[in-house]
């Protein structure tokens, strides 16, 4: 099977590549590098032990898209391409719109003129809005999104129905991602944020180093455990693993599937804290400040469908998680280097 990786280049994106290629797939890129480097595809050739094929583009442009499709004979895109920075959306709620949204329209465009059905969507479990019930299963109903980012997944995935419906060939798997961390075991490929982590785990890890001084706990008055907001964290390879078994599922099946991947398991900011202190033998500077705007207080998946259906399950532990995205930082403290 040939995988375009569109959005390739970034964090879920390389760990995909080298998943994808480990179970004797294909792999293509195509990034405008508007949040990645070009030194992160290397690296996953390094790790894979072969060229991937990595087009700059913006995923938006048809034309440069077509050239691609008619170049490489594709059978599923997996559609990574999006910005994601959920206070960043706030301020820029118009370039996210475009952004997210544009790329998934003309892949859907490119990929019916070019007579491939098969897509996958990095959507989110952002899509549930305010949790009413845990875990979140996937028939229960979208709710409100907290941001514009939120609103571009949910609306992405709406967009994708609706093409399903229409086309009753096409297959669409709907993948909602839980939190993301970690990273390759060889710790030569991770999450590299530009600026300041909005996220705690890239956040945490640069403390770890030094980089930070102090990591700020938003809200210790949730009501949860211990008060701080509680999270379903999954390893990246994992959820690089839960691709590979969607895009296999897509080559079977028609029309739409919506999975979860998550772990289950929900973890609150402090247990987080206090178990990349145990893992990685450090003590990690912190304060606790008030909450973050849009923040729920827990939210975690129900896991069963992606097991019963794609035949797929998180394996990694949370020792894994914590050790992982430490040896990514301790050995890339800058993140990639340019060029
Ligand atoms: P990322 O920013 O590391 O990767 C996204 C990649 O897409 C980047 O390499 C970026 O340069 C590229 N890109 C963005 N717009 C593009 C465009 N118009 N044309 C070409 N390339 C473009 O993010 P990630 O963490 O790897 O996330 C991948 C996808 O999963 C995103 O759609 C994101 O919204 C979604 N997601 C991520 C998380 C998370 O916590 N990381 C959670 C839920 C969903
Ligand atoms: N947190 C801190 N300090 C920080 C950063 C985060 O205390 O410096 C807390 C947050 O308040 C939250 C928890 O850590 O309680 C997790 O926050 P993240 O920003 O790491 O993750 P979110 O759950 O907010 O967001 C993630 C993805 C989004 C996705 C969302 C869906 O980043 O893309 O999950 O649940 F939409």
């Amino acid at each position: 099977m040939k995988v375009l990786l569109a959005g390739g280049a970034g964090y879920i994106g390389t760990h995909t590549a080298v998943e994808m290629a480990a179970a004797g797939n294909e792999v293509v890129i195509a990034d405008n590098f508007s949040n990645s480097k070009p030194e992160a595809v290397r690296r996953v050739e390094a790790l894979v032990g072969e060229k991937i094929p990595c087009y700059y583009l913006d995923v938006a442009d048809k034309k440069l898209l077509t050239e691609i499709f008619e170049k490489e004979k594709i059978d599923v895109v997996v559609h990574f391409a999006g910005l994601k920075a959920v206070a960043e959306s706030t301020k820029i709620p118009v370039e996210y719109y475009r952004n997210n949204i544009d790329t998934t329209l003309s892949l859907l465009e490119v990929m019916q003129e070019q007579g491939c059905r098969r897509l996958i969507f990095s959507s989110s479990a952002t899509v549930y809005g305010e949790p009413k019930k845990l875990p979140l299963v996937e028939d229960m109903p979208p709710g409100v999104c907290a941001s514009p980012y939120g609103w571009t997944k949910w609306m992405n995935e709406q967009i994708l129905r609706d093409a399903c419906c229409a086309n009753p060939e096409l297959s669409v798997v709907l993948l909602r991602y839980f939190n993301p961390i970690g990273a390759h075991e060889s710790g030569t490929i991770g999450e590299d944020p530009q600026g300041i982590p909005n996220n705690l785990f890239p956040y945490i890890a640069q403390v770890a180093v030094g980089k930070r001084p102090c990591l700020s706990i938003f809200g210790n008055d949730y009501p949860t455990k211990d008060g701080t907001c509680v999270r379903d964290y999954i390893h990246v390879v994992d959820l690089a693993k839960g691709h590979v078994k969607a895009s296999a599922y897509a080559m079977e099946h028609e029309g739409l599937a919506t999975f979860n991947l998550g772990t289950g398991v929900g973890y609150s900011v402090l247990e987080m804290v206090k178990a990349f202190e145990r893992v990685n033998e450090l003590k990690l500077s912190y304060q606790f400040a008030p909450r973050r705007p849009g923040d729920v207080s827990e939210c975690y998946a129900d896991a069963k469908k992606a097991k019963e259906i794609l035949g797929w399950e998180a394996e990694k532990t949370l020792e894994d998680m914590c050790r992982d995205t430490y040896r990514w930082q301790s050995k890339n403290p800058q993140g990639y280097p340019e060029g």
